[in-house]
Parts: structure tokens; sequence; C-alpha cells
């Protein structure tokens, strides 16, 4: 049994993050986390469920069947957690999804003054903003969870000055922020880098005319949530239209804003003085309804998915279908079937409505098992294909050539250990490892933590033999 003396020592031995300022490790093991649940929505065990790494035991061959329930989006409630911070005082999110993200924003918000309560069990995560909210958003929070960024349009409209830590970029691309800083510059804020922090600053933003060179997710929310309080008219063109801006469009309408054009490429937001709190539904995930539905297919599978939009997965949907699928709508979700090997099926991601990057190591995964050959092209990030050699190890045979990948089906792939890159191609690799002969060993999924709320035990329920277990390669045991 490892002794944690120091929080040093964690980095040393669990290749974790440097324990945060203010966490004492020895707290976090004295207090007994139990093996196997993740984390209890605390940044301290978020470290310890780093600090132990977990993998995945995965016995390919089981056959998907039943129902699962999908919770709110996590690409939607960081961002209504961070557009909390416009309206002193109680801002309440229901269907918030139990993954380590929410722990890490919780965190930041905490850090910037803001009373944090979660509860798990109604899924609800309650932010107390006071009058006063500090404006840095520190290294150790934003490296971990890009997504801190968001908070930057929040505070540059709140206080006047936002000091967030540059993120740097991640397995699936370098990912810079020069649409988010080039839009705060046309609203009239400075924006500087200082020692590894954009510094943005603006006494009172004006409103402007944007236009986006790329529909960025991340910039236009940033846009929005600082154009809100801003002197004036502002309009964003070539604006992002995915599902989870236009849910964080509906909350800041609740909280008093002025917004046109939500889901649409211009969005117009005529600034108002004050905001106040309210309490709001996450949209449901559709990159993890996505996830369902693809492993549904793959394991010829039948699969219910609830609280789940099949407007918000059209073109997913509709791959499925020309797969081979057969995909059913249902109250609140849809249903997919399938009886047969999957036909090979091209894939393009685009933004929204175009088919979503996020589900690109799905596609891969299913024609890497279908019959024939596909051609799967990524349009977002120029370092997505990167865990294709993950893949390869499970023997699916894919070429790429820049953001073109050729996919030659197998009948079936062969399980061996696999390491997790990032959240998404986490979730691939497993999903292929249930249609994979043999066991195929999953590490690092701790990045699956992130976005899959209790993702093993979804799939239990579904009839896969899936295992969490610590990690022995990775130091402990
Ligand atoms: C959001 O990221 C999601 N993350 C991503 O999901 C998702 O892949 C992405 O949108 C696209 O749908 C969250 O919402 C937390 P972007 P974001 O700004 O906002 C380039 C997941 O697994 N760009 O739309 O960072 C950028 O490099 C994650 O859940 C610039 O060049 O995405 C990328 O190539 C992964 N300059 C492209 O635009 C900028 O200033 C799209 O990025 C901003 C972006």
């Amino acid at each position: 049994m490892v002794v944690l003396a120091d929080p040093g020592h964690v980095a040393q031995g669990g290749r974790a993050v440097v324990a945060g300022s203010g966490v004492d490790a020895r707290e976090i093991y004295h207090a007994g986390h139990p093996k196997g649940t993740a984390y209890d929505g605390r940044v301290e065990t978020a470290n310890a469920a780093i600090a132990r790494p977990q993998r995945f035991r995965v016995t390919g061959g089981a056959r998907l069947a039943g129902d699962v329930q999908v919770t709110g989006a996590k690409n939607s409630v960081l961002k209504l957690m961070a557009a909390a911070l416009l309206a002193p005082g109680v801002t309440t999110l229901s269907e918030v999804p139990d993954i380590l993200d929410v722990t890490i924003m919780s965190e930041l918000l905490r850090r910037l003054g803001c009373g944090v309560h979660r509860d798990r069990e109604a899924a609800t995560v309650t932010i107390d903003v006071p009058q006063k909210v500090e404006h840095r958003a520190d290294y150790d929070l934003v490296r971990r969870m890009r997504a801190s960024i968001a908070v930057l349009g929040p505070l540059l409209a709140r206080t006047g000055e936002a000091d967030v830590a540059l993120p740097g970029g991640d397995a699936i691309g370098s990912r810079p922020l020069d649409f988010h800083i080039a839009g705060l510059l046309k609203m009239g804020a400075t924006v500087e880098n200082e020692h590894g922090f954009i510094v943005a600053k603006a006494k009172q933003l004006t409103g402007a005319t944007i236009w986006l060179d790329f529909p960025s997710v991340g910039a236009t929310e940033n846009l929005v949530m600082a154009a809100v309080l801003a002197d004036g008219c502002t309009e964003i063109d070539n604006a992002a239209r995915e599902p989870e801006i236009v849910d964080l469009c509906v909350m800041l309408g609740h909280m008093g804003a002025q917004i046109e054009g939500a889901g649409t490429s211009t969005i117009v937001i005529v600034g108002v003085d004050s905001l106040r709190p309210v309490s709001h539904t996450t949209v449901a995930d559709r990159i993890v309804a996505g996830t369902w539905a693809m492993a549904a297919a793959m394991t010829l599978g039948d699969v219910t998915v609830h609280n789940a939009n099949p407007a918000h997965l059209e073109i997913a949907l509709d791959k499925l279908v020309t797969a081979g699928a057969t995909v059913d709508r249902v109250d609140d979700g849809f249903r997919v079937m399938m009886d047969r090997r999957p036909t090979a099926v091209d894939a393009v991601t685009l933004p929204f409505p175009g088919f979503p990057t996020d589900l690109l190591p799905m596609a891969l995964a299913l024609n890497a098992v279908a019959s024939g050959t596909a051609m799967v092209t990524e349009n977002v990030y120029e370092s997505r294909f990167s865990f294709v050699n993950e893949l390869a190890r499970l023997g699916a045979d894919i070429r790429t050539d820049g953001h073109h990948a050729v996919v030659r089906g197998r009948p079936l792939l062969s399980g061996a250990p696999v390491t997790t890159p990032d959240i998404r191609a986490g979730a691939g690799l497993v999903i292929a490892g249930l249609v994979a002969e043999g066991e195929t060993i999953v590490s690092e999924i701790h990045h699956i933590d992130r976005g899959y709320p209790k993702f093993d035990e979804q799939l239990r329920v579904l009839g896969a033999k899936i295992v969490r277990e610590d990690d022995p390669a990775a130091g402990f045991g």
C-alpha cells in the first residue's frame, strides 16, 4: 500500500496532476476513499481518482440490449455553470451529469468565491455567486479541463478583468483561442498574454460586429457571455449552432439577457445592465446518446436511449441506418436495432448540424468491423486520428492521410491492452473491445470518467462484460 507523504509525492507516483494548493494528499488517503468509485465530487477526491489509475477489462462478444438513460450534456453544463457568474445570487442547474469535469468546474467556481453544492442523487448543482467575484482561473485547474476557458467572458463582463491560465493543446489538436481574443478586442477589451495567463481588461465592454473564421463553439459561448452585459448591440456572424449553444442562450434569456438567433449562424445580443439568477435544466448529452447508438449497432444489439433528442443526432442516426440499423423514435428518445454485420459507411465531421467530431472515434470503430471499406474525414481537429494506432492494436485496418482515414472492415477485432488518449477515443476503444475476441484492457480511464457518467455500470446493465479495476501497471496494488 502506498502511503502519501506530501502533495508532490502524488505527482511522482501516480502520473497525476500535482495536488492543487491547499489540498493535503494525506487527508485524501486517510479519508478511506472506497475502491472502485471514481470520486465524491470534491477536487481532492478527483485527484485521488486520477492518482489511483484505474482501467477497464472488457471481454468481447456481448450483444448490448435494453434501456439506457442519458443525463445532461457535459459540453453544456460546464458553460451553464460559468454563466452563473454573470448574476449574483443562487443559480440551480438540474440534469447535471456525474462526471469529473463538473467536479473541476465546481472547484474553479469555489476559487472565484462562489458557494457550490452538488446533490448527486438529485443530479443538481447549486451555485451561490457573491456580489464580488475573484477574476483569476488557476493553471492547475485550467490545464486539466479546457472548458475552464468559459469563465473568460463572464468574468470580464462582471468584474472588468479576467486572468485565465492558457489551457494549451491536447491529444486532438493545438486548440488556440485566437477567435475568443479577437472578439473581445473588437468589444473594446485589452487582452495580454502574461506569464501563461490571458489577462483581459475592460471597464465596460461595447457591442460590436464579430465574424468568426470558423463556427467555434467555445468562442461563440464566450463572446455571447461577454456581450450580454456590454454597452450596445453585438452581432456574431458565422456563429456555432450546436444545441449546447442554444441551451446556454435559453438560460441567459431566462436570466434577463436579450439574445436573438441562437442556433443560427448569426446571433444578435443587446446588452443589459444586470442579470438575475435562475434554475435551468441542462440539455441532454447528444454525444453520450450517439455513443450508445453506435455501440448498439456494432454489437448487433437492441438499445433504447432515453432522455435523448434524435433531432440533435440526425446525421449520426442516418449513418447508422445506411449501415443497416433500424432506428425508431420513442417518446423520450430513440431505439437502435442491428441484426446483421454493419455495412461500411463514410462520415465527414463538421460543425453542427454536421456529423459530430466527438463521435469520430465511434465511426472509426464501427467501420473497423463493418463489411466493406469506408472513408472517414475529420474537418474540425488536426490530430483527432492520433488514437488510430490504439485501434490498430485491436487489429483494425485503418490508413490515415492528413484528415482522411480509409477503414477496411474486418469480421472481428482481437483484444489487446490499449491506452486512452482522450474522452471520446477512450469510449471508442471500450466499444471496440466489446466486438473484439478475448479481453481488451483499456487504461487511463479517468479520461472517460471526464465525459461519460457511470460508463461501465451502464454497459453492464446492457449486458456488456466490463470490469473497472485498479491499474497495477500504473504502479499501484
Ligand atoms: C467544444 O470544444 C467541445 N468541448 C468539444 O468537445 C467539441 O469537440 C468542440 O466544441 C466541437 O464541437 C466543450 O464544449 C467543452 P471549438 P471547443 O472552439 O469549444 C479551432 C469533448 O470530447 N479554434 O468549436 O474548444 C479549434 O482548434 C470535446 O467533449 C481556433 O482555431 O471547440 C478547433 O480546431 C472535445 N481558434 C476548431 O476551431 C479559436 O479561438 C473547433 O473548436 C477557437 C477554436
